[in-house]
């Protein structure tokens, strides 16, 4: 079971959101895409029980984290986490179906990983979200061209240093990217320690 600091200081404020967000009252299927740890994912589910949650990671070491806290927390409404490269088109996602989903969440992936990931992760989504579902993502992001406070201009550099595929991306492309693929940027939340929440609804064009 590793364990991220930031996935503990950010799972309760993120759960607030979903919680007010999507619909406690009846079953849901939702996919994690970069389960990371397994902490967000085995936090929410044991708050959203209506929930069946599918984990998924990039990185085997992180699934076998997962698999540690599904484990040690006996969730029955979590999945065992699937490999899931978010580059990839959604037919290799795991024999994830077509518009099988309610709600798919990414937390702390999309600067933090080549922008083939944040393109392949909102056309995938557009694909396995059911109409009217809700694609979450959390973290940094720049809004009009703009990064603040410098704390995240400092951060932004730094994983361009790293990597260069990698940094903050602007709220703007990301909701123009997501429309190609149906997906409309409905909500942005202010969270702790300067980062947000995107909320994207998958809706008819016509
Ligand atoms: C900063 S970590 C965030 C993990 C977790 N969501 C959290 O908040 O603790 C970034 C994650 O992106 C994942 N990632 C990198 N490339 C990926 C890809 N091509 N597809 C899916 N996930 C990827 C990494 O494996 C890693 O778990």
């Amino acid at each position: 079971m590793l364990n991220a600091a930031a996935a503990e200081r950010n799972k309760e404020p993120i759960l607030a959101v979903l919680q007010e967000s999507v619909n406690t009252g009846r079953p849901l299927q939702a996919l994690e895409i970069s389960s990371g740890t397994g902490q967000h994912v085995t936090h929410f589910a044991q708050a959203l029980r209506n929930i069946i949650w599918q984990p998924s990671e990039f990185d085997r070491q992180s699934l076998a984290s997962i698999e540690a806290y599904r484990a040690h927390y006996q969730l029955h409404n979590v999945r065992p986490a699937i490999h899931l490269d978010a580059s990839l088109p959604h037919q290799y996602w795991g024999g994830i179906q077509p518009e099988s989903l309610d709600l798919v969440v990414n937390i702390n992936m999309i600067h933090i990983s080549p922008m083939a990931c944040t393109e392949g992760l909102f056309k995938g989504a557009g694909e396995v979200l059911k109409p009217q579902g809700l694609l979450l993502t959390y973290g940094p992001y720049a809004v009009n061209g703009q990064i603040a406070p410098q704390s995240n201009i400092d951060f932004d550099y730094s994983l361009r240093q790293r990597n260069s595929e990698w940094g903050l991306r602007d709220i703007a492309f990301l909701s123009s990217t997501a429309q190609r693929s149906g997906l409309f940027l409905e909500k942005i939340m202010d969270m702790p320690a300067n980062n947000k929440c995107l909320l994207f609804r998958k809706e008819s064009l016509v």
